[in-house]
């Protein structure tokens, strides 16, 4: 018996600081100790190599990481000098450092962290829009359970828009389904109230209809997720207006790469001023990762502001625009419904853009309350659910 064992071997193997259940990987059958790194081969016949400064540095003693907050409290700074002592006792590898500091990890763990293991997520990878999409919808009742909730997480996470539906007529109630996660104040409040005002500070708040935009592309950071829940909708005309920036970038992609180049790689301003307010950003119209998938979009046409460039790119970036523009407001890709008295839309306000028709305020009330949320709230919802659902 090896030293590591012993003197471990009079406490039971320390907990490992996860949320996630680990337990079921395969058994750990052989460490072998290499150069600087432990090769390690399961039961399963699967084989992976460590750096030593690796497992180090993902000791979960209560040294290495807090028990509480389960947050990393070791600094890998130091060079490993010495090779540990190896044991594998218990489903645990221990690992007795030259400082006489142990280590243990649980083979389940490790087998799960191999760098060639696809790492779990409970997250749904956006998808572009098909044909014949329409929003999942979730009925009120049914979203307050963790089935629901975890229904329209996964729809809003892939296709940016979903529908909540049969809710009550109720004021705030918006602000009651949003407050699961810190709602996102910005300029416009909290939660904000959707209807025609006598003097507006922005062009949502008269009765015009909206062409597709994204709200404040004037910011940093704009709102990830808006949340419009409506409670009176009996003005004629009113219908809401969405599009998927995914699956229109690959259409301008197709149809038009050069658009799409001119489009992301040319950063434009924005900015928006009210009487207490000047919020101004440039950055370009879409945003692409270096994969080439859509990062973020920025379409909004009335808080454009001054277009900047210079006179010789002016014509091609007008034009790159209107490509763009008319993509989005095609039948192929704008989509078109009227939202109902007790219906909440929440759509991904940085991939999906939204619109509304023209209203006649003098013909019936139109009422909409909106707030804005976080899409890590979202995420972090569904990572939680996904501890206690099937
Ligand atoms: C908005 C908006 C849409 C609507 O408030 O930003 O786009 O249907 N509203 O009124
Ligand atoms: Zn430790
Ligand atoms: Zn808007």
């Amino acid at each position: 018996m090896t030293s590591a064992l012993a003197a471990t071997e009079k406490r039971s193997p320390p907990q490992m600081s996860e949320l996630t259940p680990y337990e079921h990987g395969p058994a750990l059958s052989d460490a072998t100790l290499t150069d600087s790194s432990l090769a390690l081969t399961w039961e399963d016949g699967t084989h992976t190599t460590l750096p030593l400064l690796w497992l180090r540095d993902h000791c979960a003693c209560a040294q290495c990481r807090h028990p509480q907050t389960r947050e990393r409290l070791y600094l890998p700074l130091d060079d490993i000098e010495q090779a540990p002592s190896v044991t594998l006792a218990d489903g645990h590898l221990y690992l007795q450092w030259q400082d006489g500091h142990v280590s243990a990890f649980h083979s389940g763990w490790l087998y799960q962290r191999r760098p060639e293991a696809t790492r779990f997520s409970a997250l749904p990878a956006p998808q572009p829009w098909r044909d014949d999409f329409f929003p999942e919808g979730v009925r009120h009742a049914d979203f307050l359970t963790p089935e629901g909730e975890k229904t329209w997480l996964t729809a809003m996470l892939r296709d940016g828009l979903a529908l909540v539906t049969d809710a009550p007529l109720v004021e705030e109630e918006v602000s009651r389904l949003a407050e699961r996660g810190p709602q996102r104040a910005t300029n416009f409040g909290g939660r904000f109230n959707v209807r025609s005002k006598p003097t507006p500070n922005n062009a949502a708040y008269t009765a015009v209809g909206l062409p597709l935009h994204i709200d404040l592309p004037n910011w940093q950071q704009p709102p990830d997720i808006q949340l419009l829940y409506c409670l009176q909708n009996d003005a004629s005309g009113g219908e809401s207006l969405f599009a998927d920036g995914a699956r229109v970038i690959n259409a301008l992609r197709e149809q038009d790469p050069e658009a799409l180049v001119i489009l992301s790689e040319t950063p434009i301003d924005f900015r928006f001023q009210d009487d207490t307010h000047d919020i101004a950003i440039k950055a370009p119209v879409i945003t692409l990762d270096s994969q080439g998938e859509l990062v973020e979009i920025r379409l909004n046409n009335w808080i454009r502001d001054t277009l900047h460039l210079p006179a010789e790119k002016m014509a091609a970036w007008y034009s790159a625009y209107k490509a763009l523009w008319q993509l989005f407001h095609s039948d192929a890709h704008q989509l078109e419904f009227t939202l109902k008295p007790g219906q909440m839309v929440a759509f991904d306000n940085r991939r999906v853009l939204h619109g509304r028709r023209e209203f006649d305020p003098n013909s019936g009330a139109r009422h909409l309350q909106g707030t804005y949320l976080d899409r890590d709230m979202l995420a972090s919802r569904l990572r939680v659910l996904a501890r206690t659902t099937a």
